[in-house]
């Protein structure tokens, strides 16, 4: 593994809106992007969302290193204050993203509390200074992931405006996931699951602003899902859970998409991450810290419990190293041996 801050900007990746995995805290952190890009070339893969006041006063090389092999990568920003933003955005350029995000769909009571993330539906003319003031600093696109409204919001009156205004400001590109967050109430795995999506309202606001580049987010699991929301006029679909919880099923063969054959074999996926896993390692990382994203891979498949009952057994002890992967691999493989 090697450490990448800072590395100038990727040579900008022509479509890889068309899918992305999506942002999500303690889940898409590097190792998780890491083994993610193993599995599909194309796809942009965020980060988890960092804060702008971490940035500016916090651990930088902690919040923002990662790997070359892992563009393109889109860092994930929370926060309302646009000279804030902007300097989170002028410390981050360093890295070298291929995008920056701003959360404004997010409706955890911290995020709140804080004034950022679902809360600034309610506030387009600050989200559009916010990211004035971040493009200003970017060399990238500058994004925003939104919902449709919240609490008693009319989606179809509050979200063509929401998006008019910030994209005035610059913003050309959208993530919408297609569903309220109800800020009281609700918890945020509620607010995930409960607000029903409207995936309608999302095509048409495509109709309505066909110079923007528009992304679906909510309830997919399945590529073929994803095919046809695409043909069905979208730029793009981002997978959140799915992605991280299946990501046989869900990122390998992803590429076609691009037209693109690439469909490693799982089994080869595990193997390429193993350099990856002793560099860890070796620099006194812990083996549970990579393997605990890769549970999911053999999902539905013979040996799949076997596999992810000797990683979250044998893969957490103190020492556990690379042999714990091959051993869980074995259930794989060799299940009737290992039966
Ligand atoms: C564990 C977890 C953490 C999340 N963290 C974030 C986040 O940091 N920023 C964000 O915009 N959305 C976050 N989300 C929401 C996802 O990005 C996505 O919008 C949501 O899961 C719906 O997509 P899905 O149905 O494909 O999972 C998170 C979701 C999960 C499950």
């Amino acid at each position: 593994m090697t450490d990448h801050a800072p590395t100038p900007p990727a040579a900008p990746q022509f479509g890889a809106e068309r899918l992305s995995v999506a942002p999500m805290m303690d889940w898409t952190d590097r190792h998780c992007r890491y083994f993610h890009r193993l599995m599909t070339r194309r796809a942009m893969l965020y980060t988890e969302m960092v804060t702008a006041p971490a940035i500016v006063h916090g651990p930088k090389a902690r919040l923002l290193d990662f790997s070359a092999e892992e563009h393109p990568v889109a860092l994930q920003l929370g926060g309302s204050d646009p000279a804030e933003l902007a300097a989170a955005v002028r410390i981050a350029r360093d890295w070298g993203y291929d995008e920056i995000n701003l959360n404004c769909g997010c409706p955890s009571d911290r995020v709140q509390s804080g004034c950022f993330g679902a809360v600034l539906m309610e506030r387009p003319a600050l989200v559009a200074d916010c990211v004035a003031a971040m493009a200003a600093e970017s060399p990238v696109p500058v994004t925003v992931k939104c919902r449709i409204g919240v609490d008693d919001q009319t989606p179809e009156e509050v979200l063509p405006r929401f998006l008019e205004t910030v994209a005035a400001a610059g913003v050309r590109h959208f993530v919408v996931h297609a569903r309220k967050a109800w800020l009281q109430g609700l918890s945020p795995k509620e607010n995930r699951d409960i607000p029903p999506l409207d995936y309608d309202l999302v095509l048409r606001m495509k109709v309505r602003f066909p110079e923007l580049t528009i992304c679906l987010n909510g309830g997919v699991t399945r590529l073929d899902q994803a095919r046809g929301l695409l043909a069905q006029g979208l730029d793009g679909v981002m997978i959140g859970r799915a992605a991280y919880q299946e990501p046989g099923q869900v990122l390998i063969g992803a590429d076609a998409l691009w037209g693109e054959d690439f469909a490693p074999d799982p089994v080869a996926v595990v193997r390429a991450m193993l350099p990856y896993v002793e560099a860890h390692l070796a620099g006194g990382g812990r083996l549970h810290q990579i393997t605990r994203h890769m549970l999911g891979l053999f999902h539905g498949r013979p040996g799949a419990k076997g596999w992810r009952q000797v990683l979250s057994v044998e893969g957490v002890r103190e020492g556990a190293g690379p042999e714990v992967l091959l051993a869980a691999l074995e259930r794989i493989t060799a299940p009737t041996l290992a039966a």
